[in-house]
């Protein structure tokens, strides 16, 4: 079986579509900060529209805690994307508009239950809101939740054009690489990101570490690094995969030098520090690592540059603050720059992109999976693209 795509759906006129997008963007005070999800979601919205169906838009939005949160609600997501759309969107119950958003799923604690049946009944509620489901919410697709999941084997289902998209850069990254092959690691989801490095050991030439896991590696060498980020359970797990990457030839390349902070503000002061001697500087021990050091920005990207194919998933330091945000600059630059393939993987990635002023249309790709396609190049199931007949 292979993906399900809208074509199998039929004609859509006079249907009601159940839109299961992920329109999880970053929300501060209220403001979307970048909507590169929502804008991502609008080609879908607009063939189904174009087919003449009604659709009901869902998605989640960050990790409520199974009940209603006012500081999760997807009204400002409603409001962007009746901009974006240029037509109304009822949110959070339809109404006469052709569009409507519903309120986030995990207002429910079934969207998100590791129990079959609360599952599946939230799922048959959902199911009685419409006539077919288009699954587009790439970002969730290895959750198996209520409404990537099991909302999807209870009416005849198919993939949105986003999941077509994101799933054709994917297979090239997976089955036909060009070399040499480069994968840049960063972020400050250290435990996340262990797994995912184990499954590409095998397939890269150069695996590019930055951002907070650095410290981790950097404390599995023996290394001093203050104040900053480690993830204690992490460091074995480092110890391995440093020796595995010695033992298989591949260029596990760390930081050599680090721009350190008195503390973890946007106004601290900081110096740069070599990787191994992070404590040397005037903050000793309580100093910590916020950046990659301009030594290993330009290392990064001259590596990247030479590459072929390159996936980039993690900020190379706290972008948000702009004393911080050099090494992340860097490696977006040599990655718009890239003769090749070069893709931009995850939400937080591309927030960062797009907040350092580059546009989507800089690279080969912005991924609008973080998590999904980590987990996608680890070679794991996902239960949102199997439901849709994906196999590998
Ligand atoms: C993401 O931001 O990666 C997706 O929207 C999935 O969100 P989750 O990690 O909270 O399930």
């Amino acid at each position: 079986m292979s993906l399900r795509t809208l074509e199998s759906l039929g004609d859509l006129s006079g249907k009601t579509v159940l839109l299961r997008a992920d329109l999880n963007v970053p929300v501060s005070k209220g403001e979307i900060t970048d909507d590169g999800r929502v804008r991502a979601s609008l080609p879908t919205i607009r063939s189904l529209l174009d087919a003449g169906a009604r659709v009901v838009a869902m998605s989640h939005l960050g990790r409520p805690d199974g009940a209603p949160d006012p500081a999760f609600s997807l009204a400002p997501v409603a409001v962007r994307l009746a901009e974006l759309l240029g037509e109304e969107v009822a949110f959070p119950e339809p109404g006469d508009a052709r569009v409507s958003l519903l309120e986030n799923l995990r207002f429910d604690p079934r969207e998100t239950s590791k129990d079959d049946s609360e599952r599946g009944a939230f799922a048959a509620e959902l199911a009685a809101r419409g006539d077919v489901v288009v699954s587009d919410g790439f970002g969730a697709v290895h959750r198996k939740h209520a409404s990537v999941y099991d909302l999807e084997k209870l009416l005849p289902s198919a993939a949105g054009l986003l999941i077509v998209a994101e799933l054709d850069v994917l297979e090239r990254l997976t089955e036909r690489p060009e070399k040499p092959y480069t994968v840049v690691l960063g972020g400050a989801k250290v435990s996340d990101k262990l797994g995912v490095i184990d499954a590409l050991l095998p397939r890269v030439d150069r695996l590019l570490i930055g951002g907070g896991m650095m410290f981790t590696f950097l404390k599995a060498q023996g290394h001093p690094i203050g104040a900053s980020l480690l993830d204690a359970d992490g460091l074995d797990a480092a110890t391995g995969y440093l020796r595995e990457a010695a033992e298989r030839g591949v260029e596990l390349v760390l930081p050599t030098d680090a721009v350190v902070a008195e503390r973890f503000a946007a106004d601290a002061s900081s110096t740069v520090a070599p990787a191994d001697a992070i404590e040397s500087t005037e903050f000793g021990a309580a100093g910590l690592g916020l950046d990659i050091g301009p030594e290993t920005a330009a290392r990064f990207a001259e590596l990247i540059a030479s590459s072929r194919t390159v996936f980039w998933n993690g900020p190379m330091g706290v972008f948000e603050f702009p004393a911080f945000a050099e090494g992340t600059r860097a490696v977006a630059q040599a990655l718009s720059e890239v003769d090749g393939l070069g893709v931009v993987g995850g939400g937080d990635s591309a927030a960062a992109v797009r907040q350092l002023g580059f546009s989507d249309d800089d690279f080969g790709h912005v991924s609008t999976g973080g998590g999904a396609s980590l987990e996608f190049l680890e070679g794991s199931t996902l239960p949102g693209l199997e439901v849709l007949g994906w196999q590998r």
